[in-house]
């Protein structure tokens, strides 16, 4: 059963994600349906709390509530009393006073969910917490790689590109091994953590090697948002190097799949013909994660309040 506020997979037991997946599983068939709306979270409240821009994390998270008939509230941080520099710990305990039922939080601080939780009587989710950790990121990517493979277990799974500021691939190692995959990092030298093998993953900076005989082959986006530019000489020759082509993908499985949590750089990370079309199951990653984060709702915001925190 999984604990009070989803804040990372390094807390959770592989039977904990197995109920979050089988949960999702079942919340898939409500978003085939004509009316895509079921009554579970009718008079609940989630509160979106995010810090740092998003596209697919936010908006999924208030489809996900909105298909439960949760009411979704979504915080403004820039029309909020933060600009009259309100605290962030000031904010989210004045939230929790309107007794929300969940509160869903992104920052671009690592640990900041944690604080938040700390504080607040409802549970909190992590949106994704600096370099920290994205719990549902990696939960829809093992719920994608389950249906499409048939097990995840056994499975070895590549994980490419800037691993040491990525949330999305700490997450993910540790949900893959949890679930009994092989991983493997690959990346440029300055771009791979230094002791990255004490998580149980094996590092690569030939991507002949990382891909050999690959299940999953697993893009993250260069975040040149937060680069200094310093970590490798150039975009083209990132590309040129660690992109995925059809070229460089002959070195995995012949039936290997390419995953990337978007957004893309096109032509950086993946070919443009490679982040458009099969292997490639970006979309369906984007449609589990409505999916995905229904389950991590109803598990979460669906429980009765005890005195305070949720049981
Ligand atoms: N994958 C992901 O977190 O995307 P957004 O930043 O658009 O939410």
């Amino acid at each position: 059963m999984i604990a009070t506020d989803l804040l990372g997979i390094e807390d959770l037991e592989r039977s904990d994600i197995e109920q979050i997946l089988e949960a999702a599983a079942h919340m898939q068939e409500i978003g085939d349906r004509p009316v895509k709306k079921v009554p579970t979270l009718r008079g609940r409240t989630i509160v979106n709390l995010f810090f740092e821009p998003s596209t697919r994390t936010r908006t999924s998270f208030e489809i996900a509530g909105k298909r439960l008939s949760a009411d979704v509230v979504n915080f403004s941080t820039s029309s909020s009393s933060l600009s009259k520099a309100e605290s962030i710990l000031d904010t989210a305990r004045t939230l929790d006073a309107m007794q929300p039922d969940a509160v869903v939080v992104r920052h671009r601080v690592a640990g900041v969910p944690k604080r938040i939780a700390d504080v607040l009587d409802a549970p909190v989710i992590n949106a994704g917490d600096g370099a920290h950790e994205h719990p549902t990121q990696a939960l829809l990517d093992l719920l994608t790689v389950w249906q499409e493979k048939g097990r995840i277990d056994g499975l070895t799974v590549t994980i490419i590109g800037d691993i040491v500021h990525s949330r999305v691939a700490r997450s993910n190692i540790y949900g893959f091994l949890k679930m009994g995959a092989e991983v493997r990092v690959a990346g440029p030298p300055t771009m791979l953590p230094v002791g990255v093998q004490a998580l149980g993953v094996k590092a690569f900076t030939s991507m002949r090697e990382a891909l050999d005989g690959a299940d999953v082959v697993m893009a993250l986006r260069i975040q040149l948002e937060r680069l200094s530019g310093s970590l490798f000489p150039s975009i083209r020759e990132y590309a040129e190097t660690f992109g995925i082509s059809r070229r460089t993908l002959r070195y995995a499985k012949d039936d290997a799949i390419v995953m990337h949590p978007g957004p893309v750089n096109r032509g950086v990370e993946l070919s443009h013909d490679l982040a458009d079309h099969r292997p490639s199951v970006i979309l369906d990653q984007v449609r589990n994660g409505v999916a995905l984060r229904m389950a991590v709702l109803y598990l979460l915001a669906g429980r009765e309040r005890v005195a305070g925190r949720t049981e």
